[in-house]
């Protein structure tokens, strides 16, 4: 039986996909090229900076600014979002989100997040759930990117527990992955196409079985 359950947050706990799409459409549209919801499945789980070289990969503009222009670009990206989930309520929480984290602390299980997001906390708070981390590892304390396992393995070095005792909920191939390096069970959450490295997939929390693992 495993004792703590780490959870990634963007596109499992709260549905932010549109609003990170919205707010790359827009510096795409600036630019002057397409940029779809279909391009924008490939930023799943990935870092701002690294979404950015995509994004620009996608518009064939890749070599074409410095630095701190890519830099300027990312923060007028993140301007916008933050534009966008500061207005987030715990409506926006995906299905069996709160019914899940609710039943693991009652059962006594360790929660940690582990996402790569630099806006995790406002995330968590406007939607009310910060309460039920017991660490919260997100894009401000980790210094390399999943599928690097850095991230998952803080969350569970900041409990004490072992890797092989930690469950990992994931939606992004690259977080898959990372749960994969660092020894946790890899839960994907999602369509199972998009998901192979996965040890078991799910198509919402909702439908977890949650006493086969806990
Ligand atoms: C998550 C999302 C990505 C996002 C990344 C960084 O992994 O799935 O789409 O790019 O976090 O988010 P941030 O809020 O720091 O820009
Ligand atoms: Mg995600």
């Amino acid at each position: 039986k495993y004792q703590c359950a780490i959870f990634d947050l963007d596109g499992v706990l709260v549905d932010t996909a549109k609003y990170h799409y919205l707010a790359w459409k827009e510096l795409a549209d600036q630019l002057g090229f397409t940029f779809t919801e279909e391009h924008n499945e490939r930023l799943k789980g990935v870092s701002r900076m690294d979404s950015l070289d995509i994004l620009l990969e996608v518009g064939q503009m890749k070599d074409r600014f410095t630095v701190s222009e890519k830099e300027e670009m990312a923060t007028e990206k993140n301007a916008r979002y933050t534009a966008y989930i500061s207005k987030m309520d715990p409506s926006q929480l995906l299905a069996g989100a709160l019914e899940l984290l609710r039943e693991l602390k009652q059962m006594g299980i360790k929660i940690a997040l582990g996402s790569a997001s630099k806006n995790a906390p406002m995330i968590l708070d406007r939607t009310g759930i910060s309460s039920y981390f017991d660490v919260v590892i997100d894009g401000n304390s980790v210094s390399k990117a999943k599928p690097d396992p850095e991230v998952f393995m803080l969350g569970a070095d900041g409990l004490n527990l072992p890797y092989n005792v930690c469950i990992v909920f994931e939606d992004s191939a690259a977080g898959l992955e990372a749960a994969k390096s660092a020894g946790m069970l890899a839960v994907g959450i999602g369509e199972e196409r998009n998901l192979t490295c996965a040890d078991v997939v799910y198509s919402s929390l909702e439908k977890i079985e949650i006493d086969k693992y806990f």
